[in-house]
C-alpha cells in the first residue's frame, strides 16, 4: 500500500466493514471492477472481504483504456467509462448483487443500466487512509436523511455569499443523498461522501448569478480560488463567465474546448454534513478525486454540466465540481446554512 501507513491486512478489515454496511449476504454474488493494474490491491482486499463473508467473488478487469480517474495526469471528462460497447461485461455486472466498481462510472449510461438490473454500486477510487478517516457513520446518516427531507419538500433552493451570489433554483428533479455506502438494490454510492444531498434545477429554472470567492474551490482542477469568477445563468444556462483572473479563463476556456452547448447547463446542487472532512485538506494533499472536499459540513456544492444523474436530458461530458464555503443558503426561504454553518440542528453533530 504505497503512500499510505494502512497495510494490505487493515485495508481488508476496512473493506469487510463497508460489505457489512452494504448488507453483503452469504450467497450473494460480488464482481469487482476495475481496468489494467489500476488499483489491483483495491480489488485484491474487498475479494478477500466479500470471500471471508461467505459471498460469491470474482473480478471483473477490463483493459486499461481511461484516465478518467488519474487526477494528476489525465483528463477528467465523465460519462464515458471502459465499459462502453463492451455489452458481455456489462452483462456480468447486471447479474451480480453487488458491484465495487474502481473505474468512476457515474454519469454513465452503463451504470444507469446496470442500477436498473437491480444492482447495487459502490464506488471505491479514494486514497486508503481517507476512505478510513470518512468511513461512513449511522450518525451521518440520519443526518444526510433530515437534509433530505427538507430539500424534498422544498420548491425552490436560492443560494448567496458575500461575493455576489444571487441564484434561485426551482428544483425540478429527485433529490438524491449520498451516505457512503450501498445497501438497496439498485443503489448507486461512492465511499467517502456521507453526508452529501443534491437535486437538479429545471431545465429552465435557475436564474441569477454565482460568484465563485477567493478560496473555493475548483473541481476536478482541484485548485483553491484566487480571484472571483462570475457564472451568469438564465433559464437553466449559463450566458457568460466573468472574472478577470487567469482561473476565469482557463474556466472558460476549458468549458468552450468541449464544444458542446450542453456544457453551459447547470449539474447537481445542493450541500455537504460531514464534519470530519476539511476545506483545508487539498492545501496539503492533492490525491485522489477530492470527495472530501465535496462534503465538508456547510459547503454549497455548485456543480455545472450533465443533469443525467437525476433523469435529465443533459448528457454533456463537462462536469465542474464547486465547493463554496461561507454561503447562506434557504430553501422556500428557510435559512439552512448560513455564513457557511448548517444551522438546522436535525443536520447538525450531536453537542
Ligand atoms: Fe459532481
Amino acid at each position: 500500500m504505497s503512500g499510505t501507513s494502512f497495510s494490505q491486512s487493515m485495508f481488508t478489515e476496512l473493506c469487510e466493514r463497508m460489505l457489512r454496511l452494504c448488507k453483503l449476504q452469504p450467497g450473494e454474488s460480488l464482481v469487482l471492477l476495475s481496468q489494467g493494474q489500476e488499483r489491483a490491491e483495491y480489488v485484491d482486499a474487498f475479494l478477500t472481504a466479500g470471500q471471508r463473508l461467505g459471498a460469491s467473488v470474482m473480478h471483473l478487469r477490463l483493459p486499461y483504456s481511461s484516465s478518467a480517474t488519474m487526477g494528476e495526469v489525465g483528463v477528467w471528462t465523465v460519462g464515458k467509462t471502459p465499459l462502453a460497447g463492451n455489452q458481455p461485461a456489462i452483462d456480468v455486472l447486471k447479474r451480480a448483487d453487488m458491484v465495487v466498481e474502481t473505474l468512476f462510472l457515474l454519469f454513465s449510461d452503463e451504470l444507469t443500466e446496470i442500477q436498473a438490473a437491480g444492482t447495487r454500486i459502490l464506488t471505491c477510487i479514494e486514497p486508503v487512509d481517507v476512505l478510513a478517516r470518512l468511513f461512513p457513520t449511522d450518525e451521518l446518516r440520519l443526518r444526510t436523511d433530515a437534509a433530505v427531507e427538507a430539500l424534498t419538500a422544498a420548491r425552490t433552493l436560492r443560494f448567496t455569499n458575500r461575493a455576489g451570489t444571487d441564484v434561485t433554483y426551482r428544483i425540478g428533479y429527485p433529490v438524491k443523498a449520498q451516505y457512503g455506502y450501498v445497501d438497496q438494490p439498485g443503489q448507486w454510492d461512492h465511499w467517502p461522501s456521507g453526508g452529501m444531498v443534491l437535486t437538479c434545477g429545471a431545465d429552465d429554472g435557475i436564474d441569477g448569478r454565482v460568484v465563485v470567492d477567493r478560496g473555493d474551490i475548483l473541481l476536478p482542477f482541484k485548485q483553491y480560488v484566487h480571484d472571483p469568477i462570475e457564472f451568469v445563468i438564465e433559464s437553466g444556462r449559463i450566458v457568460r463567465i466573468g472574472g478577470d483572473g487567469f482561473q476565469a479563463e482557463l474556466i472558460r476556456q476549458y468549458i468552450e474546448d468541449f464544444d458542446d452547448p450542453d456544457a453551459y447547463g447547470l449539474s447537481h446542487i445542493g450541500w455537504g454534513l460531514d464534519e470530519r472532512a476539511k476545506w483545508a485538506a487539498l492545501a496539503t494533499d492533492s490525491r485522489g478525486h477530492g470527495m472530501e472536499l465535496r462534503a465538508f459540513s456547510g459547503n454549497v456544492l455548485f456543480s455545472t454540466g450533465p443533469n443525467d444523474l437525476v433523469g435529465g436530458p443533459n448528457h454533456t461530458g463537462c462536469h465542474l465540481d464547486i465547493p463554496m464555503r461561507g454561503c447562506d443558503l434557504f430553501l422556500d426561504e428557510e435559512p439552512i446554512i448560513v455564513e457557511g454553518e448548517v444551522v438546522v440542528d436535525a443536520m447538525r453533530p450531536a453537542g
